[in-house]
């Protein structure tokens, strides 16, 4: 029997929603497998700064040290209740980018998918969809502008200034095209960069690094594309791309891009992952403030984002796969909750739970 340490911080907004059908089909999982979940719920985000004084309360921080893994959901608040904390302890820069830092998950998995049975689910036309969108985004999760030096004052002009650093060591960047070119090699054998080195010199050391080791993968076509003509080539051709490596920033707009393409943001599993087995497994989409505490939230994010733990960190590919499986069952059966049931889509409505209870039963089913 594996027993494994989980650690669930539900975040903020639809966070424990979407959570609460993760750990359903966790349990499925678990009842069927010679393996215990020991799922251990600690506080994270804006909901914890009320409740505890921090967003990433200290036994939360404890427990991510020695948890098996860390599944997490969405955390942040809206614009305007986002200002009732202070800037350097909202969620974001206060429990989210430490989190990264302290697990050092340098490498973010977003796969992009939606087969061609259900390309109606997005907003591109059936013949731009072709065969189907099956992409994996690689996002440098650590490093770049979001962890570079930062400054804030008031300049020899009187003026308010800020200088944000977009910074990268060629170690970082050797560590994130690895894991694309591994990637790559286990599926098409084709390797999108996507980079900026006609303006950032970040980018023009990020080729350097690439052109030093792409003769590790000489199986491995690369293909050289600039971010801006990217996202166009996303929306006018998905299926030219297979896996798209890119820096952090890069990575963060393209991908909410992709959920886009698929039709929400609400099919945009992702996990974290780190050396030495660190990872944590988060949807890619924010807390919905628009939609949360009403049970009509996707939980697709989610429950992918555990399907991929159950891959990555525990190495149950099977049962990984029985989970994607048994919700593209639910999808094939005409079901879907609202993001992707608009009126007249003649898809059939589930709120969140029922969703969950569906991808039980498929589960359950397929054994
Ligand atoms: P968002 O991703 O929360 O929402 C954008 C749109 O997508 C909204 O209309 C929302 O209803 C919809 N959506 C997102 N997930 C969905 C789901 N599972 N099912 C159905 N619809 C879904 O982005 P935002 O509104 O810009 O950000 C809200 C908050 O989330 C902010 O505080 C932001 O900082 C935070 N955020 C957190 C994370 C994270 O924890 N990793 C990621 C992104 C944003
Ligand atoms: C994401 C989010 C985060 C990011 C925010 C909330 C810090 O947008 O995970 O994509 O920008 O990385
Ligand atoms: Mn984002």
């Amino acid at each position: 029997m594996s027993k494994y340490k989980i650690a669930i911080l539900a975040g903020d907004g639809i966070g424990p929603e979407i959570m609460q059908e993760g750990i359903k089909v966790l349990k499925v999982i678990e009842q069927r497998n010679e393996v215990e979940f020991d799922l251990i719920e600690a506080p994270f985000g804006a909901s914890a700064y009320f409740s505890h004084g921090s967003s990433f309360p200290e036994e939360t921080q404890r427990l991510v040290d020695l948890a098996d893994a860390v599944v997490k959901g969405p955390i942040g608040l809206s614009h305007q209740e986002s200002k009732k904390i202070p800037v350097d302890q909202q969620p974001e820069r206060g429990a989210l980018l430490p989190l990264r830092k302290r697990l050092n998950t340098y490498a973010n998995f977003r796969p992009v998918y939606l087969p061609k049975s259900l390309a109606h689910f997005s907003p591109l036309k059936a013949e731009v969809i072709g065969e189907g969108i099956d992409i994996i985004m690689v996002r440098e999760l650590v490093g770049g502008l979001y962890f570079g030096a930062k400054e804030m004052g008031v300049n020899d002009q009187g003026k308010r200034y800020v200088r944000e650093m977009l910074e990268y060591d060629e170690d970082q960047i050797a560590a994130i095209l690895h894991e694309g070119f591994k990637l790559a090699q286990s599926r098409k054998k084709v390797l999108h960069n996507i980079h900026k080195s006609n303006v950032l010199k970040s980018s023009v050391l990020w080729n350097e690094v690439l052109e030093e080791i792409a003769g590790q993968y000489s199986d491995v076509t690369v293909i050289h594309t600039l971010v801006d003509a990217a996202a166009t080539a996303l929306c006018l051709n998905p299926g030219q791309f297979d896996v798209m490596v890119m820096e952090n920033m890069f990575g963060d707009i393209l991908s909410d891009q992709g959920g886009g393409i698929l039709g929400s943001l609400g099919l945009m599993p992702s996990a974290c992952l780190g050396e030495n087995g660190k990872a944590y497994y988060e949807p890619s989409h924010g807390s919905a403030p628009d939609i949360a505490g009403q049970q009509i939230a996707n939980p697709y994010s989610m429950i992918g984002s555990m399907a991929m733990m159950l891959e990555y960190s525990f190495n149950m590919v099977d049962e990984a796969r029985n989970v994607w499986d048994a919700m593209q069952s639910v999808f094939d059966a005409g079901y879907s909750t609202a993001d992707l049931s608009k009126p007249g889509s003649g898809i059939k409505l589930l709120k969140t739970a029922d969703f969950g209870d569906k991808v039980v039963q498929h589960l359950m089913a397929n054994n």
